[in-house]
C-alpha cells in the first residue's frame, strides 16, 4: 500500500490517535529503505558482510521505534476505552479491541525472535505485512468504530460516567 498519507476512511477524527497512526505511517516508509529489493530478494546471501551488517542494525533499531509507538499508541486507546466507561456500555467491543492490540504486539515479538542476519528481507516482507494489515484491518475495524461509537453514544457516555460514584 502507498504511504504518502493516511486514507480519509481511515481518519478516526481524534486528533492524538490520527497523529499516532501517522507515526505509524512514517515507521513503514522508513522499513521499506532499509533494504535495496526486499521484495524480490529470497534471502540476504547476495549482499555483502558488512551490509547485512548496516541493513540488521537498522531493522533492529527501527523495531525499537515501532514498540516504543505501540506501548504509547495502544496504551492510549485503552485509556480512552477506560476513562470514558464504553466498557460499561460495549464490553465486547472494548475486548475483542484490546485483543488485537495484544495480538499485534505479539507477532512483532515474534518478529524479533525470528531475526537473522541471512533473513533481513524476508522478516522486512514479514513486518512490512503486519503492519499493512494493522493499518487496513485494525485501524479500520477497530480504531474507526472506537471512535464512531463514542461519537455516537457520547452523551450516554457521559450521562453514565457522571453518575458512576
Ligand atoms: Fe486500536
Ligand atoms: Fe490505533
Amino acid at each position: 500500500m502507498p504511504l504518502s498519507e493516511m486514507p480519509s476512511a481511515l481518519e478516526t477524527g481524534h486528533p492524538t490517535i490520527d497523529q499516532e497512526h501517522r507515526q505509524l505511517l512514517s515507521c513503514m516508509s522508513s522499513l521499506r529503505r532499509i533494504c535495496i529489493d526486499p521484495e524480490r530478494l529470497v534471502d540476504c546471501a547476495g549482499c555483502s558482510a558488512r551490509q547485512r551488517g548496516l541493513c540488521e542494525t537498522s531493522l533492529v533499531s527501527l523495531l525499537g521505534d515501532l514498540f516504543a509507538i505501540i506501548l504509547e499508541h495502544f496504551s492510549s486507546e485503552e485509556k480512552i476505552m477506560r476513562d470514558l466507561a464504553l466498557r460499561v456500555i460495549d464490553p465486547e467491543l472494548c475486548a475483542a479491541h484490546t485483543e488485537d492490540h495484544a495480538h499485534i504486539s505479539g507477532k512483532v515479538q515474534e518478529i524479533v525472535a525470528a531475526l537473522d542476519p541471512m533473513q533481513t528481507a524476508q522478516r522486512i516482507r514479514d513486518l512490512d505485512q503486519l503492519l499493512c494489515k494493522w493499518v487496513r484491518h485494525h485501524i479500520e475495524m477497530h480504531d474507526v468504530m472506537l471512535m464512531r461509537r463514542l461519537g455516537d453514544d457520547h452523551a450516554e457516555l457521559l450521562r453514565i460516567f457522571n453518575k458512576a460514584p
